[in-house]
């Protein structure tokens, strides 16, 4: 139904516009208790044996949203409704800016992939703090917050940046990610080189810790794709040296290997998400975990389109997945489709939980 509903409709308007549609029903229907709770039941089933532990954050199951979906906090329990069993919101920026011009977002529908250049397109971080702090929870979600440098800001001076949206939104956040992987900020992807992420990293962590007294917030960051072998192995080392909680591997890449759609479309500058970036993002999933082990939460994203994807990631190292691109091809019933898909595989493998399986294929090629 979904397929032919957005083969008839969505591939007819504009990305962005389809976007703002569906994210618009997917609000009001959260908002509404009869039609959230009929929803919830039909798409958000829960998994006992699906239940996770993530840098020390109880979940209902491993699957999240992937950060840019929701940049702005404004849907979060919509997107739990739909079986996201954490959100990420965010990316956002110290100060609210509009983004690229558009057109910017752009549907490779024979790739099951999507172009953006957004470029941090959100409300800023003391509007979204303030959106945090006034929400009510409807479902219990955990809520990610991933921050990253305002367009206009001097990478020499990022680090400022970061700690005021750190100072800001750690305290709402469940977990706080610092976002070095954009394609689409000028400059953004030269802080995962060491000698600029160590003292970033730093600077967050002291803001988290001295914003936050009550707990340790978790802290983690995101990595492109396109990182060489050598500099996915640097930023694991530095993870590990400064203690970090997290990696997320990985954002869009700006490859453009084997695509099928055409090329005015394959052309457009800005992050390929989807099912092309699949085997790179689980490429650099297993790198990690061969290095960090256990040390380190790992979460895997991209290309993620299914269960056996998930599951893939899961045996690769990733504790945690996401997915956003599969999520417009595929519709309502992904999330709900890859827990019980996952469900499924846990139970007929040799497995007795989720984190026994967690790294098991990295392991065993080591071996
Ligand atoms: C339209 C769009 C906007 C995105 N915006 C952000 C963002 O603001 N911050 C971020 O960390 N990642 C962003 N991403 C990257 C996703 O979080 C994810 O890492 C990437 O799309 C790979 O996952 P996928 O193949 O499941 O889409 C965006 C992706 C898309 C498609």
């Amino acid at each position: 139904m979904y397929k032919l509903f957005f083969r008839l409709f969505f591939t007819r308007m504009d990305p962005e516009q389809a976007h703002h549609l569906a994210f618009r029903w997917i609000r009001l229907a959260a908002r509404v208790p009869v039609l959230r709770t009929f929803l919830a039941a039909a798409l958000a089933p829960r998994y006992k044996e699906l239940r996770t532990e993530a840098f020390g954050l109880r979940m209902h199951g491993p699957f999240g949203l992937a950060a840019g979906f929701d940049k702005n906090a404004v849907a979060i329990d919509g997107m739990a409704m739909l079986g996201f069993d954490h959100v990420e919101i965010g990316t956002v920026t110290g100060e609210p800016q509009p983004g690229n011009p558009r057109k910017r977002l752009f549907r490779l529908v024979q790739d099951r992939a999507l172009i953006n250049r957004m470029g941090f397109n959100n409300d800023g971080s003391a509007a979204v703090a303030a959106r945090l702090h006034a929400r009510v929870p409807v479902f219990r979600t955990v809520v990610g917050v991933n921050i990253g440098k305002t367009k206009v800001v001097p990478e020499a001076e990022a680090a400022a940046d970061y700690v005021k949206s750190t100072e800001r939104l750690a305290r709402h956040a469940d977990y706080l990610v610092v976002n070095v992987s954009s394609p689409n900020t000028p400059g953004l992807r030269n802080l995962q080189a060491t000698q600029s992420l160590r003292p970033l990293l730093t600077a967050v962590r002291e803001a988290a810790d001295r914003t936050v007294t009550d707990r340790r917030v978790p802290l983690l960051v995101k990595i492109a794709p396109d990182l060489a072998d050598e500099d996915v192995d640097a930023v694991a080392d530095l993870a590990v040296e400064l203690g970090l909680d997290g990696i997320i591997a990985t954002n869009t890449t700006i490859a453009r290997e084997g695509l099928k759609s055409p090329a005015r479309l394959t052309g457009e500058t800005g992050g390929l998400s989807g099912a092309p970036l699949k085997e790179r993002s689980l490429e650099v999933l297993r790198r990690l975990y061969a290095r960090v082990g256990d040390r380190i939460t790992l979460v895997g994203v991209g290309g993620v389109e299914n269960a056996e994807d998930a599951w893939q990631r899961i045996l690769a190292g990733a504790t945690l997945v996401q997915g956003y691109s599969a999520f417009v091809y595929e519709g309502p019933f992904y999330a709900r489709a890859v827990h019980k898909g996952l469900a499924a595989r846990l139970n007929a493998s040799p497995y007795a939980t989720l984190a026994e399986a967690v790294g098991a294929d990295t392991r065993k090629a080591a071996v």
